[in-house]
């Protein structure tokens, strides 16, 4: 985010904290060190996004109302969280947030959130495509937990708790596919997906990127996944408030997030088998290399699903692309 888009959202931040009241022209230049000009051109911009600005000549600026856009401002007033999005990166539209989060992920603190209203090259799982047209939420948590890389998949899974802990706010029955889509009634809401840099022996830093399908049209959908998704808008029956979802995510994440530091993985994997779609389910679990047919009995202490392939046989699988089959 370039440094005029960090003023204007900065400028919305007061506007928001002040909603009802006048902000003058010239508090916000003295507190943001810029001219009263400067100010006004921000106003303009912002205004120009669909934020309802009422201005008079001596009392300054006052906001009416604000569009449904996932602003940096719009996100953190009301956020509960501490780390979990301190930072957040915002783009109308860019490439894939998971690709923007890996470039800054480096120099920025733990915590740091890149949004996009819409993505032009979303990535999915195996090297899919993912679909992320505006009035979705497109975003990637940047974390760095003192972990061997080795232990990289808990992350995705506490990932998993939190989307369907969010969506279950909501009072949708959401439950999660191993590894980590969430659904609802059986078709996908959002997909996860975790890239992460390391060291052989520690993680330096891990990309959380969550895609959830909320106030889209999933008939829009190409035909191969119009049948097996959903969007939040048309469980609920009614657009959703994209920016209370966002905060309620991130403050579930950072719950989950500070448990598993203090508590470790347990806790987390109880929630995960608590809400699993996949546990009981015939499955086909496609990797690189095999395809395999098993029934899902459980997940062992690092996520890993547990497979009964036949007569006692039992199977581990570490990562792969799970299919819920019909009992033989
Ligand atoms: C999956 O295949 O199920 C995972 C999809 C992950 C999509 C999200 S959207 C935000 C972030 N940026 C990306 O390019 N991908 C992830």
């Amino acid at each position: 985010m370039n440094i005029r888009d960090k003023i204007k959202y900065n400028i919305l931040g007061k506007l928001l904290a002040r909603k009802g009241e006048h902000v003058s022209g010239e508090e916000l230049a003295h507190e943001l060190a810029i001219s009263r000009a400067a100010v006004w051109k921000h106003i303009q911009a912002l205004r120009a996004e669909g934020y309802m600005i009422e201005s008079s000549t001596n009392i300054g600026y006052s906001l009416a109302s604000t569009p449904d856009l996932l602003t940096p401002a719009a996100v953190k007033a009301g956020l509960k969280t501490q780390i979990i999005g301190r930072d957040i990166q915002y783009f109308k539209e860019t490439k894939s947030t998971n690709i923007i989060a890996r470039e800054i992920a480096g120099s920025v603190e733990e915590g740091t959130v890149v949004i996009a209203e819409s993505q032009t090259g979303g990535r999915g799982r195996m090297g899919r495509k993912w679909i992320s047209p505006e009035g979705g939420i497109w975003l990637s948590i940047i974390i760095k937990p003192k972990i061997q890389p080795l232990y990289a998949s808990r992350i995705t899974l506490l990932a998993g708790v939190s989307v369907a802990k969010t969506v279950r706010s909501y009072g949708l029955p959401a439950k999660i596919k191993w590894p980590n889509d969430v659904l609802i009634n059986g078709k996908k809401v959002c997909g996860i997906l975790t890239e992460i840099e390391a060291e052989i022996d520690l993680i330096d830093f891990c990309v959380v990127g969550i895609g959830i399908d909320a106030n889209v049209d999933t008939e829009s959908f190409p035909e191969e996944i119009r049948e097996t998704s959903t969007s939040l808008k048309k469980e609920l029956g009614s657009e959703i408030n994209r920016v209370e979802f966002v905060q309620r995510l991130l403050g579930e994440f950072e719950s989950l997030y500070l448990k598993f530091q203090k508590d470790g993985f347990s806790p987390i994997l109880e929630e995960w088998r608590n809400m699993s779609a996949t546990i009981g389910e015939w499955v086909k679990i496609t990797t690189q290399a095999r395809t395999i047919y098993g029934e899902a009995i459980g997940v062992d202490s690092e996520g890993a699903l547990v497979l009964e392939t036949g007569e006692g046989k039992l199977e581990k699988i570490v990562a792969g692309n799970c299919e819920h089959l019909r009992r033989p």
